[in-house]
This record gives structure tokens, C-alpha cells and sequence, in this order.
């Protein structure tokens, strides 16, 4: 089970407060648990670990044999916001970090596009494309979000022209609402193997849906395995208990920021794959709580690297923020540090230790000295990086978001402000029926 060890809070807060915002968060378990709170047609999310068919996980890897079986060595998911980052978040994690360097053959290499409009990026896409046999899975709940409409414009196009028509239409999978826009109507014309978005799932809790599962499948992970961690987070935190670990997370973050005025949060990390998890978390947190004028701010930091870069900040800066470290207990990998006869870089204090060690003591000296520094910190800790524990922990966050929000006093499941850039980007690129936009707009340039 996640576990969450919140002693690096307990110098700043009171055991009477603890107590408190549990009760608070109790409450805000109710209103999730219940079904009845703000955004409750959003809640299909929470059963998906128990309740994806198994026939649907074997369809995504029939895809994943039948790409195989043309040749495909390079997929190309298409997609922006929770349409990109669960499964880029995984297949990072679960990746060798020098896969590429080292040529691994294990299953086709899954890149990304659609989350920029830069064409700088689409042309070097368009450069490996030509070196690779490439297929696509496109991905968009809505079927209109520009990004992904853009690079999927373009892939498709040189798909068919490299390829043929008939064959560019089976490697190409989208990822769509059942019934309604542009990429459905395209995807019934052209005659792509589809999957569904149900209705009930909001983008950012979409990873554990094929929006996630396909593309991390394709990459050559356990869907199963990701799945089951996910099933047994399902199954731990339907208790309602003030020992529940998202009770317990969503008690201590909206504790320190109302009480404290901590409006930032940091997740911490200590391993390089654990980047995107980062940016997955802090989608999933600033989309679900930055509204009504309230919301802490998710950032994050990946150690040890950050700890020259941040970590002036973090020590000595602005007192706005507290950490939650995401730890893992065990490295899948050993490497020990070797003696040097020499010892011109004094080291030989560390020879016969693991590097990991080392990785722990920074990652426990930095607790301390941030604690010391007026930075409260708790911990999520996971046994190791896998399928089962990614699943675990995915889930961890998105059921804690949930009470978490509901305990600030927002809906989790809205993003009404992600419309603000769109219309005026719409109006700057003069859409048909956006004219007065145009021109109000251009008057403020
Ligand atoms: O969480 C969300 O709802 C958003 O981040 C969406 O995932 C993102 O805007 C992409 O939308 P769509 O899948 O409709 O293209």
C-alpha cells in the first residue's frame, strides 16, 4: 500500500490541526465516495482498475502484434494535456534511460507529438519519420483540440503518401469520444481502428483508459501488471479511515496552505525517470484545484540535479512552499563504487557502496536541511519503479486529488479557464465566425 510519512510536517504543524483537516478530508471522502459532489458525472475514472474488460486490454495488444507483424518500429501518439502525459509519464518510467543509444529492440519506440505548435518539432518528426516504419495512434477526447489536429494533419498526409491510402489507415489507431467530433467522423470515414474516451473521463484521468494503456502497451510494458497496482489502489482507498494515504495527503497539503500559506507544492523525485511523473502530477493537480481563485501551485523538482539548480531557492528563498517526495524503495539496477588506489577525489569513504546509498543520504540530508530551512515536506514512498507500482500510485494521486479539491471547495473535474488562450489564439488565426474576436483583438496588440 502507499505509504505516507508525514514526520517532516510534525515541526510545523500541530497534532490539534492534523486533526482537524482530517475531519475536513473525511468530509471531502464522503462527497467523492457518495458521488453526489460538484463534477460527479467525471467519476468513471474511479472504477476503471476493476472495471477494464479484459477484451478490451487484449484488443490493444492485438494492435501492438498486428503493427508488429508490418514491421512498425516507431509510434507516434498523438495527443495534448491528459491526452499525452499518463502515457508519456509511464513509458518514461518504465524505459531504460539510454534504451535509444543502446538500439533496444523490445518493441516499437513511441514518441510524441501534438503537444506544441512548434515547427521546428513537427519537421524533425518528419525527418525520423523517413528513417523509420512508422504507424500513428492519435489522440483526442474532444476531437477538435487544436495541437493534436495540427501534427495529426501532417502525419496522416505522409503516412498515406508513404505508405497508401489503405495501408496508412491500418497504422493509424484513434483514441475518441464514441460518437461526436472531427477525429470520430474522420475515424468512421477513413475506416481506423478506434477507441473510446468514455464520456465519464476527464483527459487527466484518462491514463488508465487506452488514452494511457494503448500507447504504453505499443511501447512494449504490462497493461495488466498497471492495471492490477491500479486495482489494488482501488481496493486499499475505498476505506474511508483517517489512515487512508489520500486522507492523509489531502488532509496535510490543504493544511499547509491555508493554515501556513504554503501556495506551492513541489513533488520531489530522486530518479531522472521519474521526470514525467512530475509533469503528469502537476497537470492532474493545476487543472483539478487552480480555480475560483484558489489552488496551490504544483511545481516540481528532479534530484539530485535540481539540488543545484532549485536548491538555493528551496533552502533560502521566499518561505512559500512545502515538498512531497515521491520515494522509491528499492533501485532495480546495483552498481557499487569502486576503490581508486589513488583517492585523488577522496572517495574511497564511499567504496563498496551502493550509488543508491548515496541517493538516500542526499535524499535525507535534503529532507533535513529543508525542514530546517521552514520547508515542510511529507513523503509518498512506493516499493520500486513498475508496472504494478506505477499503477498504484497513479490511481494514489488521482483519488487524493479528488478529496483534495473537494476539501478546498472546488470541482475537481472542470477546467473552464483552458478556454481563455484558445479563443484568442481562434481569433488571431481568423477562424470562420470569429471575426468581431479578430478585430477586438487586434485593437489590443
Ligand atoms: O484534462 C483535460 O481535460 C485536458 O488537459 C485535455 O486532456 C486536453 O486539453 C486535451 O483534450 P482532448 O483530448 O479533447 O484533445
Amino acid at each position: 500500500m502507499i505509504k505516507i510519512d508525514a514526520k517532516g510536517c510534525v515541526p510545523f504543524v500541530s497534532d490539534a490541526q492534523i486533526q482537524d483537516y482530517t475531519q475536513k478530508a473525511l468530509v471531502a471522502y464522503d462527497i467523492l465516495a457518495s458521488e453526489q459532489g460538484a463534477g460527479n458525472d467525471f467519476l468513471g475514472w474511479k472504477h476503471l482498475p476493476s472495471e477494464t474488460p479484459e477484451a478490451l486490454v487484449d484488443d490493444m495488444l492485438a494492435i501492438r502484434e498486428d503493427w508488429k507483424q508490418r514491421g512498425v518500429d516507431l509510434v507516434v501518439a498523438i495527443g495534448i494535456g491528459g491526452s499525452y502525459l499518463g502515457a508519456k509519464c509511464v513509458i518514461e518510467a518504465l524505459s531504460h534511460s539510454f534504451g535509444k543509444q543502446l538500439k533496444e529492440k523490445k518493441a516499437a519506440e513511441v514518441v510524441f507529438a501534438g503537444n506544441n505548435l512548434s515547427e521546428e518539432y513537427i519537421a524533425e518528426l518528419l525527418d525520423l519519420l523517413k528513417e523509420r516504419n512508422a504507424a500513428c495512434v492519435v489522440i483526442s477526447k474532444s476531437g477538435t483540440t487544436t495541437e493534436p489536429a495540427v501534427a495529426f494533419r501532417i502525419v496522416k498526409q505522409y503516412l498515406e503518401d508513404t505508405y497508401g491510402k489503405a495501408e496508412a489507415a491500418a497504422r493509424i489507431v484513434a483514441i475518441t469520444d464514441a460518437k461526436k467530433g472531427a477525429l470520430k467522423t474522420l475515424s468512421t470515414q477513413e475506416g481506423y481502428r478506434t477507441f473510446v474516451v468514455p464520456d465519464n473521463v476527464g483527459g487527466r484521468f484518462s491514463v488508465l483508459t487506452p488514452v494511457g494503456l494503448l500507447p504504453i502497451a505499443l511501447a512494449g510494458f504490462d497493461i495488466k501488471a498497471l492495471l492490477a497496482g491500479a486495482c489494488k489502489a482501488e481496493k486499499d482507498l475505498a476505506v474511508k479511515a483517517a489512515e487512508n494515504p489520500a486522507v492523509q495527503y489531502a488532509a496535510l497539503r490543504n493544511l499547509l496552505y491555508t493554515e501556513f500559506g504554503k501556495k506551492v507544492e513541489i513533488l520531489v523525485t530522486y530518479n531522472p525517470k521519474l521526470q514525467y511523473l512530475a509533469e503528469w502530477w502537476k497537470q492532474l493537480y493545476g487543472e483539478s484545484e487552480g480555480k475560483d481563485g484558489k489552488g496551490i501551485f504544483p511545481a516540481s523538482v528532479n534530484n539530485t540535479a535540481d539540488l543545484h539548480s532549485m536548491g538555493q531557492f528551496i533552502q533560502e528563498g521566499d518561505r512559500v512552499m512545502f515538498e512531497t517526495v515521491v520515494s522509491v524503495e528499492q533501485s532495480q539496477r546495483e552498481v557499487l563504487i569502486g576503490t581508486d588506489p589513488q583517492n585523488l577525489d577522496g572517495l574511497n569513504f564511499l567504496a563498496g557502496k551502493h550509488v543508491e546509498h548515496c541517493n538516500k543520504m542526499a535524499q535525507l540530508g535534503t529532507r533535513i536541511a529543508h525542514i530546517d530551512g521552514g520547508v515542510p515536506q511529507m513523503q509518498v514512498s512506493i516499493e520500486k519503479i513498475d508496472e504494478a507500482n506505477l499503477g498504484e500510485l497513479l490511481y494514489f494521486f488521482e483519488f487524493a486529488c479528488g478529496v483534495s479539491a473537494y476539501l478546498l471547495g472546488v470541482n475537481p473535474f472542470n477546467q473552464p479557464g483552458v478556454e481563455a488562450y484558445k479563443k484568442n489564439m481562434f481569433a488571431l488565426l481568423d477562424k470562420p465566425g470569429y471575426e468581431e474576436a479578430s478585430k477586438a483583438i487586434r485593437e489590443r496588440l
